[in-house]
């Protein structure tokens, strides 16, 4: 891709564009080894090679990563009051990144932060059905009348139900983490919608006259959560990963 000189370092987040013609005027700036004169210049993005201030400054398009979304920040890419998701991405070349949906501020789990607006289009569209799949701990008992009314749909106060989602109630173990095992009066779930809708988890779970205690995204289309990450925690996709997000795909649920 031709690009001009300026818009190349300023999309690389060494400064505005304005910062960046200074950057060339002081010859801070070279391409393929001699000093840059015109910030106005193409540059192929996949064959010059650019640096600054003697650093080689490679070009990244676009970029993926796959954040472990702790509890405790918002789902934006700027917020006046709270830490948001994009705090969390130190790493990144592009400053256009945003978060693919959001989760709540008290969830848990997998989000896609990318500058890529095509993929997350295909993959928020109301029409692509991408399943999610969420684990929960729930109050009370959760039954099997349960997930005959989510895999129906549930009324949750819109206008149409919800799309059949599957319920998964998990089997009880002991353990000493507050889970499931420990109180008869909480249920471990797994739940897989394929619809985005506010607060649907907690709202469909409200509906049957319980309660969301704690809630965690474990996948997105064909995205699974790492478990090797702690909360917080990011790594980029890999090439696979974004092929497979983009390749053509019926998300019915089986
Ligand atoms: N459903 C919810 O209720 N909250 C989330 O954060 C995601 C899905």
């Amino acid at each position: 891709m031709q690009i001009r000189l300026d818009k190349y370092l300023a999309d690389m987040g060494i400064g505005t564009r304005s910062e960046v013609k200074q950057y060339i005027r002081r010859k801070q700036v070279q391409v393929n080894g001699d000093t840059a004169a015109d910030a106005g210049r193409k540059v192929d993005t996949d064959r010059d090679q650019v640096s600054f201030q003697g650093n080689e400054i490679p070009y990244a398009e676009k970029e993926y990563y796959l954040f472990y979304k702790p509890q405790g920040c918002v789902s934006a890419v700027t917020d006046g009051r709270h830490k948001t998701v994009l705090d969390y991405i130190t790493g990144s070349r592009r400053k256009d990144l945003f978060p693919v949906g959001r989760l709540d501020m008290d969830t848990e789990g997998l989000l896609l932060i990318t500058n890529d607006g095509a993929l997350s289009h295909r993959l928020l569209s109301p029409a692509c059905h991408v399943p999610k799949v969420y684990y929960a701990r729930v109050s009370g008992e959760v039954t099997g009348e349960d997930a005959a009314h989510f895999w129906e749909g549930v009324d949750i106060g819109d206008e149409e139900p919800t799309l059949p989602a599957r319920l998964t109630v998990l089997p009880r173990h002991g353990g000493g983490n507050g889970s499931a095992g420990e109180d008869a009066q909480v249920t471990e779930i797994e739940l897989t919608i394929t619809e985005g809708r506010f607060h649907q988890v907690k709202r469909m779970f409200a509906a049957v006259g319980k309660k969301v205690l704690y809630l965690k995204r474990i996948s997105m289309g064909s995205l699974v959560l790492d478990e090797s990450l702690e909360p917080g925690g990011y790594r980029p996709l890999t090439e696979q990963e974004v092929e497979d997000l983009y390749a053509p795909t019926d998300w019915r649920i089986p």
